[in-house]
């Protein structure tokens, strides 16, 4: 999510070791609050619980049918899932079909063109409002540039931009041409950003001067400047849109400015179908490793399972409702719930370039009173935020138009889950009263490789319950299974598998088909494996627990403690280190480091703020800001078992500030008292 909470460090929230195992899940299941939709949300949903009997009975079929009811396909196709050559899926196959098309032509052709598409709300309070016949005039132009730049099908445009129209402009003329769009997060430095467009070999950057934060102009272009110095990159030229004024630099030849190529364009271009599994974008997420992982999705399948899940999961009625997702487009939320489902499915969206508290902390409650937002979709940690805050801030805007509330990212505590329902969804109006049916919370889980809503409520179907993502989505085979693979039981834990293809499934990563068979088909036999702890219980519904690997979710962005741990290792004064994600209030987790330093690093009473500094900065240059360790503390040694392995159960302990657990498989296990005592100086 866009937004970036300081957030204290204490009363953990989930349980100690960062998943939601131990004392804390035992509260979990505790909690046996319970909410049935209203009669009268149920009668005017649009999907019932007809349709998971329906998905049930004939997978395929039922994607399929969603398919050419919710897409129009310029030709279509002859069969609904290739499946012969395990783990890669094709979907709706021979079929051809435009993304931009979709999104925005044919709502103009179908009499939509003067529905608003977008209401831009800017930082400084600068607005902009495209309806779809606008936004297609835009796409067009887009398109026209970027052809005459060079850009064809298949070739990778990296884009850098922050939460501004000209990103989903961008995002859609690529579509519309077949060229693969690249968007790193624009939290991300100049170095992350030169590997990843290394890593795609991406022809065109697009991106701004820069952006707004809390008030500031904040820089984007000399980033990519900086991205672009050293020789041996593939970039040809560099589309930059004016949006704070600043100052940049300027590279004859290389550089363009949007007004002048996207302005000047032609607003006349044909979208032509594209096939099915035509590579829509690629998405660089963290796993494991030191590597950032180019996450690959094609067209038809993507713009399917997101367009039915926008529709079925928020109960959308395009017609009417007005809907919010406050993701930064540099995450898989602000692509598939910003730049395509929404639009897709003819819907009026706002989207919001800053900061919350920006400039006072009811800026969000403000711009859901302005534009009536009726469906808002964010992350815990946003409201965990807010819970801080107080609840007289949203209580002093008229909230009344929310009608449903969506919740993403990470899983989200039972109290910020009533908060949410309480202060936001019950709102009805700034008197203070209350609406004697509150808004329902649907929590959405998935990830940047699924594409879409996997585990999610339906608000007219399912009776909520504080805390669980709980039921699979119709046409989503989802388990919970045990270390051998076996489905747990009701009541039981384990590893969160999916068990069929999908339609928005990840295809393969940008480059490396063996990673992907081993990073999520290797863990259990003829299974997706997704990383995450979940719990079944005993109604059979879904907790989400947390990772099960060495990936830390902070305010629900994913970050690899490997590659943190890399970056420091990088810097001279460094000899070893080990990340660990700390239990945080607001922001979920938060990165704690331990690093042991060189000879050659500064020492003496007063140098440790100096250290930690440089590095902390060091890290935010590797990779940028938001990998940033909220304490970086140092320390003699790193506890090890006998093979090597840094334990870091044991430093995370430390770091949220417990005692030490079992420390007997250590190779010295006099290492975590000589820990505990340096920390102590
Ligand atoms: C976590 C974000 C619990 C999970 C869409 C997953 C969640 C990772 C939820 C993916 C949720 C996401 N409840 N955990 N509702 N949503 N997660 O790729 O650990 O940025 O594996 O995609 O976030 O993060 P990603």
């Amino acid at each position: 999510m866009s937004q970036d909470a300081n957030g204290s460090t204490t009363a953990a929230a989930l349980a100690s070791d960062g998943t939601r195992n131990g004392d804390a899940l035992a509260n979990l299941l505790q909690e046996h609050r319970k909410f049935a939709p209203t009669p009268e949300f149920t009668a005017n949903a649009v999907v019932g619980a007809a349709e998971y009997k329906e998905a049930a009975a004939d997978r395929p079929a039922f994607w399929a049918k969603q398919a050419r009811e919710l897409l129009t396909w310029s030709q279509d196709f002859t069969q609904a899932l290739d499946w012969s050559e395990p783990p890669f899926a094709k979907w709706f196959v021979g079929g051809e079909v435009n993304a931009a098309y979709n999104a925005l032509d044919r709502h103009v052709e179908n009499g939509l063109g003067d529905r608003v598409a977008i209401h831009f709300e800017g930082e400084p309070g600068d607005t902009r409002s495209y309806t779809y016949a606008q936004l297609t005039d835009e796409v067009k132009r887009c398109a026209n540039a970027f052809e005459s730049l060079g850009v064809a099908k298949g070739d990778r445009v990296a884009v850098y931009l922050p939460m501004i129209p000209e990103a989903v402009i961008t995002l859609l003329a690529c579509a519309r041409i077949g060229a693969v769009h690249s968007v790193v997060f624009g939290g991300f430095s100049a170095d992350a950003l030169r590997s990843r467009i290394d890593d795609a070999e991406a022809k065109l950057v697009v991106t701004a001067d820069g952006t707004y934060r809390r008030g500031k102009p904040s820089p984007l272009k000399a980033a990519v400047d900086q991205a672009l110095t050293a020789p041996g990159h593939t970039v040809e030229n560099v589309v930059v849109v004016k949006r704070n004024g600043q100052d940049v630099d300027w590279h004859e030849g290389r550089d363009q400015r949007w007004e002048d190529t996207v302005g000047a364009a032609s607003g006349e271009h044909t979208a032509v179908g594209h096939d099915s599994e035509h590579p829509l974008f690629i998405l660089y997420t963290s796993g494991t490793t030191g590597k950032p992982k180019g996450i690959l999705h094609t067209t038809g399948g993507y713009l399917t399972q997101t367009a039915y899940t926008h529709k079925a999961v928020f109960d959308l009625h395009p017609e009417t409702d007005v809907f919010w997702c406050t993701a930064d487009v540099g995450w898989v939320t602000g692509h598939s719930y910003v730049a395509y489902a929404p639009l897709v499915n003819g819907a009026t969206q706002v989207m919001y370039e800053g900061t919350p508290d920006s400039p006072h902390q009811g800026r969000w409650w403000e711009i859901v009173e302005k534009y009536k937002v009726s469906i808002l979709y964010t992350a815990p940690t946003a409201i965990r935020t807010f819970m801080k805050w107080g609840k007289d801030i949203p209580a002093k805007y008229d909230l009344s138009s929310i009608r449903v509330l969506g919740s993403v990212g990470e899983p989200i505590n039972p109290e910020a889950w009533m908060w949410y329902r309480e202060v936001i969804g019950s709102n009805a109006g700034k008197n203070g009263e209350k609406k004697a049916h509150p808004a329902p919370i649907v929590d959405t889980w998935w990830q940047t490789e699924t594409g879409a809503h996997m585990i999610a409520p339906l608000p007219g179907v399912t009776a909520t319950k504080p805390g669980s993502a709980q039921v699979p989505l119709p046409g989503i085979a989802i388990d919970v299974v045990d270390e051998a693979g076996e489905s747990v039981p009701d009541g039981h834990g384990g590893y969160l598998v999916v068990r069929e293809p999908w339609p928005a499934m990840l295809r393969g990563i940008w480059g490396d088909p063996e990673r992907f068979k081993e990073t999520y088909w290797s863990r259990f036999e003829g299974m997706y494996f997704a990383g995450d702890g979940a719990k079944k219980d005993e109604d059979g519904d879904i907790w989400l627990l947390g990772r099960v690997d060495d990936v830390m979710n902070i305010s629900g962005h994913r970050l690899s403690t490997t590659e943190i741990e890399s970056a420091l290792v990088s810097h001279p004064w460094v000899a070893e280190a080990a990340v660990v994600g700390a239990s945080d209030e607001t922001t979920g987790q938060a990165v704690v480091a331990f690093v042991i330093l060189r000879e050659s690093a500064p020492s003496g009473q007063d140098s440790g703020d100096d250290v930690v500094t440089t590095l902390r900065n060091h890290v935010g240059k590797e990779i940028g800001p938001i990998a940033k360790p909220k304490h970086i503390l140092v320390v003699p040694e790193l506890p090890k078992t006998r093979s090597g392995k840094i334990m870091r159960r044991l430093l995370k302990d430390v770091a949220e500030g417990r005692e030490a657990g079992d420390a007997t498989t250590l190779s010295d296990p006099t290492i975590m008292a000589q820990i505990a005592e340096s920390l102590k100086k």
